[in-house]
């Protein structure tokens, strides 16, 4: 595979530093003097400035200074720095809201809040938009050409919704225009005959409420169409930035997302920014091993969201991270080291922070940051920081890179938001189901060092051997097509229970499930689903499969055969010697349906035969231990083996080949020792097929 082209052109190292606020050290400017000195002693060469800076900006409305950006932009430069710009409209100053309170956001209660906190604006005001526009337009114009622009950063982690009559009548709209202005064709969709919750006009439609609030909550096409909306509305929002920005810079566009949080569709989202980011905030307190599992999903996702490039991690937290003021557990030295080649293992080309230095007061005062209060190198953090940022330097060859997965795992924001939806009306096994199915997916191939990718149902399958769709539960026909031709033309796929339930706008298909003429592709059809999770159940219920029995966690579906061959039966219950799991063969390919939801030695054991079945094995240049994760980026023939101790103990791993070790600088081969958290680099270079 080819390289891709490095997110900053002018730039390709390692783009290593983190948030940036020097406007909270306007009156001492011998802070920004410490501060360059300090970031070359740190190995950074990247800050990350002016994401909430627009009172420092525009001190009046109309009246901008930006003397002390143009001051940072320079000495960041002369350096040796690079500056990630961002437009500052996650938070506002507070003339704004005191001149124009409409681009305030307004609670579900119809509240509309104060001036305060942040991420807190209505994303509908024409005039937050507006305002917002000048200063992002005045931003790109006079930094386009600045030597230390290396990308912008727009706003702060999106997130949240708005209940203005402003946001109301947009959806309004949206919703005509959705439905070809045609309320029976939404009363239809939302089935809204149920309880007599048909509408007559458009102008009749809330956004849904909790039904603690009264209004509206209980019609899951409203839940779903709202939710839609509401990401809309968000990534319209952001778009409108990109463009204000576009205008006068061709410098890399991004925004900081927000990993699993699903308040808008991150793979839309994707699509406006040049380059997708995240920011990481890994709980390492939980144990190294389930953390580090947790984030290459996460980086997974985000290699995902744009085909496989390399993603940003734009923040990530130095030392501890606080949330509402309270001191975490602190992570070990090799725990920082460990998470920093987890991210670029997994397929991310910076490494950034939040934050560079603590601020004195406020909010986040105690939150981790390469400078504390204390203001010397000499403290464990700082020396962390910089021990990482000079092993960084060694790898620029790694920028561009991608990873070569073989098999893929949907993740799709409309079957997240229905079935989250569902939860909300107490299907509680559903709860967090998505996720949970999602990432036991994900790990099963983790735990035998086989990569996946996290895709969208819009991805080309055809390059996968394997792919999995966990709880498919809302499908499209157009997407069940696809699904079916993948398989016909020799793909294999595995889905789980509750398979295409319902369309998408939460109708139940009629005729069967799995429906959108899915039934034909995996053999079957589910009779009906029990579930042993609730509260109370005094019942068990187990499967069999391959002489081994596993335990049903939550639903168990009572499955007829139409064709499919079954592979494992329920051990009790009313469905005891009926089909768990089946295998069906369709055209050239194989379609696997797994009806209960089970542990996760299950999925480990299903996945480990059905790997031997397709020949896939992790890379043969290596015997790992358990707990040791390999990872392989490659592209123009280099080849770099990420071999990461995911434990707290020392383990071992043999190479059965010569390899150059990219940061200790030597060949080596045979048994290698692993500290606790500890990374090695194997690099090769290969000619290429
Ligand atoms: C978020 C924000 C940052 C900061 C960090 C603290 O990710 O984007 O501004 O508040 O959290 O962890
Ligand atoms: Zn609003």
């Amino acid at each position: 595979m080819k390289k891709y082209t490095p997110i900053c052109a002018n730039f390709p190292h390692f783009l290593h530093g983190g948030d940036y606020n020097p406007e909270q050290w306007i009156q001492t400017p011998e802070i920004w003097e410490t501060d360059m000195k300090l970031m070359k002693e740190a190995n950074c060469n990247e800050m990350t400035v002016g994401i909430f800076s627009w009172a420092e900006i525009e001190k009046e409305e109309g009246k901008f200074d930006f003397s002390w950006l143009d001051t940072i932009m320079d000495k960041i430069y002369e350096n040796g720095g690079r500056v990630i710009l961002a437009t500052p409209s996650g938070a506002r100053p507070q003339w704004l809201a005191e001149k124009y309170p409409e681009v305030l956001r307004v609670l579900p209660n119809k509240q509309r809040i104060e001036c305060g906190y942040r991420h807190n604006h209505c994303y509908t005001s024409p005039i937050y938009r507006e305002k917002v526009r000048i200063i992002n337009e005045m931003l790109a114009e006079r930094y386009a050409k600045h030597p230390a622009l290396a990308g912008w950063h727009l706003s702060n982690e999106y997130n949240g919704a708005c209940y203005c009559s402003l946001c109301t009548e947009k959806f309004q709209e949206w919703l005509r225009e959705k439905y070809s202005n045609d309320i029976e064709k939404l009363n239809h969709a939302w089935w809204t005959r149920f309880w007599s919750h048909r509408y007559d006009k458009f102008e009749q439609i809330n956004p849904p409420k909790e039904s603690e609030m009264g209004g509206e909550g209980g019609t899951n096409g409203l839940n779903l169409d709202w939710k839609r909306f509401v990401s809309d509305q968000t990534i319209d929002f952001a778009q409108k930035e990109a463009e204000s920005i576009r205008k006068y810079s061709d410098k890399a566009i991004t925004t900081n997302c927000l990993g699993i949080y699903a308040g808008y569709d991150h793979r839309k989202m994707a699509k406006c920014l040049d380059v997708y980011s995240n920011d990481f905030y890994p709980a390492w307190f939980k144990g190294t091993e389930a953390e580090a599992k947790a984030v290459a999903f996460v980086c997974a996702l985000c290699r995902g969201m744009k085909d496989g490039k390399p993603f940003m991690v734009m923040e990530s937290a130095p030392g501890i991270n606080i949330w509402g003021m309270n001191f975490r557990k602190i992570k070990t030295t090799g725990q920082q080291i460990l998470e920093a080649f987890l991210y670029i293992a997994n397929g991310a080309d910076t490494l950034q922070y939040f934050q560079w230095r603590k601020g004195r007061g406020s909010g986040e005062k105690f939150h981790g940051a390469v400078v504390d209060h204390y203001g010397g190198t000499d403290n464990r953090v700082f020396q962390t920081v910089k021990k990482i940022g000079s092993y960084l330097k060694k790898m620029d060859g790694v920028i561009g890179t991608g990873i070569e997965a073989q098999v893929a795992i949907t993740y799709d924001y409309d079957t997240r938001w229905a079935l989250d939806g569902e939860a909300e009306i107490k299907w509680s096994s559903r709860k967090n189901g998505y996720q949970k199915m999602t990432n036991a997916f994900f790990y099963a191939l983790w735990e035998q060092n086989i990569a996946a990718d996290i895709i969208g149902y819009d991805t080309d399958f055809s390059k996968y051997k394997i792919v999995c769709l966990p709880v498919p539960y809302l499908m499209d026909e157009k997407i069940a097509t696809k699904i079916k031709t993948y398989v016909e033309k020799g793909g294999t796929i595995i889905a789980t229970y509750l398979t295409a339930v319902a369309n998408d706008t939460d109708l139940c298909y009629l005729g069967g499930v799995p429906g959108a003429g899915l039934r034909e592709l995996f053999g079957l059809r589910v009779d009906e689903v029990d579930n042993y999770e609730e509260e109370g159940c005094v019942y068990q219920n187990h499967v069999q499969y391959q002489g081994k029995e596993y335990p049903v966690e939550s639903i168990a579906e009572e499955i007829i055969a139409e064709g499919a061959t079954p592979l494992a039966w329920y051990q009790q219950g009313e469905h005891k010697g009926n089909p768990a799991v089946l295998e069906n063969r369709y055209g050239k390919g194989k379609a696997y349906y797994i009806g209960f939801a089970g542990n996760d030695t299950f999925l480990y054991d299903f996945m480990k035969t059905l790997l031997q079945q397709t020949n896939m094995h992790p890379d043969s240049e290596f015997t790992a231990q358990k707990g040791v994760h390999i990872m392989h980026r490659q592209g123009d023939g280099q080849h770099y083996y990420f071999v990461l101790n995911c434990t707290d103990d020392t383990k071992e791993v043999t190479l059965h080949k010569k390899l150059w070790n990219l940061l200790e600088e030597k060949e080596e081969t045979g048994v290698m020792k692993l500290a606790p958290c500890g990374v090695k680099i194997y690099y090769e270079q290969k000619k290429e097929n």
